[in-house]
């Protein structure tokens, strides 16, 4: 081993894996004179060696066995991309302790046990570097930790997973079947293992979790995360948006309020004239405000195999030069505050509802009766399609408490003249 030679260990050769493996072949002969030090992986953990022998140049890197990696003192840094809570939990937390710096793309870990891993880096003088967690290949992990960090930030908003943002892309601009557009976007190496995380909303959750984590210097975990998927948007909601002017985009957003912190992902009706409503596509984008720098948007691809290995490679980088001058162990969320987080039921917004009456005239006075008792004021009507014999109605209501449209619900629900109340979706 020479001493500008670093050598590093990859757990993983799925999607992300093998992006990074070729980056780093790519970037090989630039190494020197961007890091003076060499890059060199030396061992890389897969379930079935035999499954993967074609996968890298030199099979004799792969093994089935974390144990290799973890007793060999000349690996310095380890690449988590498996994904998932178990065994990466184990495998990065034993890493740590045995002196090493890792690097991983892994959201659900960084979401729901990243303060005590950091800790423990921190603890153990290592770096734990987790850009590729959110937003694919965006930098946003780095600019909230240190471009940012002279900012009071109060919003982080953004369109913060690929699948989900490549379906209602298909959805909204081919007419594509949901099924198929998910099927594509699997194929395309933007889904999770389950993708349920991502059409659920869950995926998304866990980075808004780590932002707003970041961003606010307060503890955010999923489990604070109020989540709603894309599964029950139809090419009718679609059309409807369209037709008034919007876009519908699966948005998460993080707000620091006087009374708390606000933190969801839902799906939600923007204008098409919204920076968010163009960003098409795998692309994702994340919007900040602080109270120095007001409004940055951060844009790029959000998931695939090579933008996804440029932030964890970027991130490999860094803690080579931190580890060519020893200086790791400098890795802090800086969780200084404990601000509560608000229920969903506290939170106010404007919403489209969809549903299906009996046309038949006092119909709309009641639905408006029930509207009006519930505190919820209604900003326009729509009735345009028939079916069978009842009326299509749509309502856009003004910006209301969750719990007052949520109480209108239950009496609507109930009512004998509403047939269905097929959509339920947020406004911007
Ligand atoms: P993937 O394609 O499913 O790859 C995961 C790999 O890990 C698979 O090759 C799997 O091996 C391997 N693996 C599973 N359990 C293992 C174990 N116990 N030991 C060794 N290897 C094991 O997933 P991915 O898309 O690359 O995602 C990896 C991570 O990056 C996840 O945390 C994901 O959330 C994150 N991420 C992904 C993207 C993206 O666009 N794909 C973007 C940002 C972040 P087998 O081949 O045997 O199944
Ligand atoms: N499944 C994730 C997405 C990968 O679709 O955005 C990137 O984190």
């Amino acid at each position: 081993m020479g001493k500008d030679d670093i050598y590093v260990a990859l757990l993983g050769l799925g999607t992300v894996g093998m992006g990074v493996y070729k980056v780093m072949k790519t970037q090989e002969s630039q190494m020197q004179q961007k890091l003076n030090s060499v890059l060199h992986i030396k061992k890389i953990l897969v379930r079935d060696a035999k499954k993967h022998a074609g996968d890298v140049d030199d099979p004799s890197m792969l093994t089935e066995s974390y144990k290799e990696i973890i007793e060999d003192p000349e690996i310095r840094i380890v690449i988590e991309v498996i994904g998932g809570m178990e065994p990466a939990y184990t495998y990065i937390r034993d890493a740590i302790c045995a002196g090493k710096s890792v690097v991983t793309a892994n959201k659900d870990l960084i979401a729901e046990r990243g303060g005590e891993l950091m800790a423990l880096a921190e603890e153990h003088h290592v770096d734990l570097r987790f850009e590729a967690s959110v937003a694919g290949g965006i930098p946003i992990i780095s600019p909230l930790k240190n471009s940012l960090a002279a900012n009071e930030i109060s919003q982080v908003m953004g369109i913060v997973n690929g699948t989900t943002n490549y379906i209602l892309t298909k959805m909204t601009e081919e007419g594509m079947d949901y099924e198929e557009a998910l099927q594509e976007a699997t194929a395309l190496g933007y889904a999770e293992a389950d993708p349920t995380a991502d059409v659920e909303g869950y995926d998304a959750g866990r980075k808004i979790a780590i932002m707003a984590t970041i961003a606010f210097h307060s503890r955010v975990t999923f489990q604070d995360v109020y989540t709603e998927g894309i599964t029950k948007i139809t090419a009718k909601d679609i059309e409807y948006a369209k037709t008034l002017g919007w876009v519908i985009k699966l948005i998460a957003l993080a707000r620091n309020t006087d009374t708390g912190i606000e933190v969801r992902v839902h799906p939600m009706l923007i204008p098409a004239d919204h920076p968010l409503a163009t960003v098409g596509g795998s692309y994702n984008a994340v919007y900040v405000h602080g109270d120095a720098v007001e409004d940055v948007m951060f844009y790029g691809r959000g998931a695939g195999e090579m933008p996804t290995a440029s932030a964890v490679m970027g991130d490999v980088f860094s803690v080579a030069r931190h580890t060519a001058y020893d200086s790791q162990g400098s890795t802090r969320d800086n969780v200084y505050r404990n601000i509560p987080v608000k229920s969903i039921e506290n939170t106010k917004s404007s919403y489209f509802l969809r549903m299906e009456v009996e046309d038949k005239p006092g119909v709309l006075a009641s639905i408006a009766s029930i509207f009006g008792n519930n505190s919820v004021s209604i900003k326009q009507v729509i009735q345009r399609d028939k079916i069978e014999n009842n009326a299509e109605l749509v309502i856009i209501t003004s910006e209301v408490k969750e719990r007052h449209i949520r109480d209108a619900l239950l009496v609507l629900h109930s009512s004998s003249v509403v047939k269905g109340v097929s959509s339920v979706i947020r406004v911007y």
